[in-house]
């Protein structure tokens, strides 16, 4: 059967605490199997199968939370706690009526299946499988772009996508303009309950500017990031029509000259010695009124010294 414990340890393990013939039964029980999700750091919990009348306490009987098959996360024998899994010390609760389990701070090595199995006066009443799943978020991906060739026609870039601290082991997608491409992903974990680092790398020959998204996937949640790729141009630039307000600039610019010589050329030569340095007073303030360019005033300067 499913539940023997396949290494003598595990078999002693399970004798020693009793659990054995009551994990056999838990097991032929756990058909249809509730999942909880829950990430790193968080406070989990599992929910059993039994809720204690308020006419009842929990002295009547045996409840045991466990973990695959051989793990005490918590156990009860008329009221009092048995000895649990080291792992599990100072991290778990339990509600007293609806036999809920409480994990604080919830840890990698604690994703799996639980079990709780219900015994009332040696009866069993109920046994229930949960199964936890933990996550860990993965970091904003980060999305870099080393050109590494370049000409007229394209711009050869390699994109390289990386995101750290995840778990678990993540999928990485990747979309160009929202087509999607495959990354060529590469993983780094110190063991397979260890948080993951995940790198994509590609070669892409950029023709026209192009937007590259990095998406980082894992147990149903996602992280993703979207970069703008534009051709690095080494053509030869073609003359390109100025922008509309550099346009305006240059007309103001030039209606101002106009004017500032028209005044200057229909005041000045009138009104030589010994007005004309009032006279050119009133023009440079005239002048200044419509330009800020201090060229102008050395136009005025120059014209009325002749
Ligand atoms: C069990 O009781 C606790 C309060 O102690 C409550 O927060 C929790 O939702 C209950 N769980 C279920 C499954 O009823
Ligand atoms: C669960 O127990 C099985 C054997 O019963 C063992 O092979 C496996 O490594 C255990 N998994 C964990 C996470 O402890
Ligand atoms: C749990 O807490 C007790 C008392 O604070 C402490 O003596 C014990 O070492 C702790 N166990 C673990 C596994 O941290
Ligand atoms: C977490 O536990 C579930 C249930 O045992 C298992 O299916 C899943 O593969 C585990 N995840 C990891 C990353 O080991
Ligand atoms: C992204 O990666 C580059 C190159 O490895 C690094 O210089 C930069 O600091 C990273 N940015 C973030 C937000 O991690
Ligand atoms: C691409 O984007 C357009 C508009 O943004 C959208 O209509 C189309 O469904 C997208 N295609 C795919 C394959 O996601
Ligand atoms: C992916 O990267 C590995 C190592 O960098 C390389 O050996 C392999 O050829 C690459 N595969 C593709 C499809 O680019
Ligand atoms: C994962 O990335 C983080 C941050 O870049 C780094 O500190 C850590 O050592 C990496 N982990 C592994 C297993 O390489
Ligand atoms: C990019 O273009 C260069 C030159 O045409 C070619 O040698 C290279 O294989 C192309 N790379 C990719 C990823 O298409």
């Amino acid at each position: 059967m499913m539940c023997l414990p396949t290494s003598p340890p595990a078999l002693r393990t399970c004798l020693g605490l009793g659990l054995f013939v009551l994990l056999c039964l838990g097991i032929g029980q756990a058909l249809e199997k509730k999942v909880v999700k829950s990430k790193v750091g968080e406070k989990v919990s599992l929910p059993c199968c039994h809720e204690i009348p308020s006419s009842e306490s929990l002295r009547k009987y045996r409840v045991y939370w466990q973990k695959n098959i051989t793990d005490v996360v918590l156990a009860y024998s008329e009221g009092n706690m048995l000895p649990q899994h080291e792992r599990y010390q100072n991290r778990t609760e339990m509600d007293p009526r609806n036999l809920t389990l409480w994990i604080s701070p919830v840890e990698i090595l604690d994703n799996g299946s639980y079990q709780c199995v219900v015994q009332r006066n040696s009866v069993l009443v109920c046994s229930e499988s949960v199964i936890l799943f933990v996550t860990a978020d993965f970091s904003k991906p980060n999305i870099t772009a080393e050109v590494s060739a370049d000409s007229c026609k394209l711009t050869e870039m390699v994109i390289t996508c990386s995101s750290h601290g995840g778990f678990p082991k993540p999928r990485i997608s990747g979309a160009l303009n929202n087509m999607s491409m495959e990354w060529n992903a590469s993983w780094v974990s110190e063991s397979s309950f260890s948080p993951y680092n995940v790198t994509g790398k590609m070669v892409l020959n950029v023709t026209k500017d192009v937007t590259i998204t990095c998406s980082v996937e894992y147990s149903g949640f996602a992280t993703s990031t979207s970069l703008l790729l534009t051709k690095t141009n080494n053509c030869v630039v073609p003359p390109v029509s100025p922008p509309y307000n550099v346009i305006t600039a240059s007309i103001i610019i030039v209606i101002t000259f106009i004017l500032a010589v028209t005044l200057a050329a229909r005041y000045l030569p009138r009104h030589v010695c010994s007005h004309c340095c009032k006279r050119q007073d009133s023009v440079e303030e005239g002048v200044k009124e419509h330009t800020k360019a201090p060229k102008r005033s050395k136009v005025t300067a120059e014209t009325s010294s002749v």
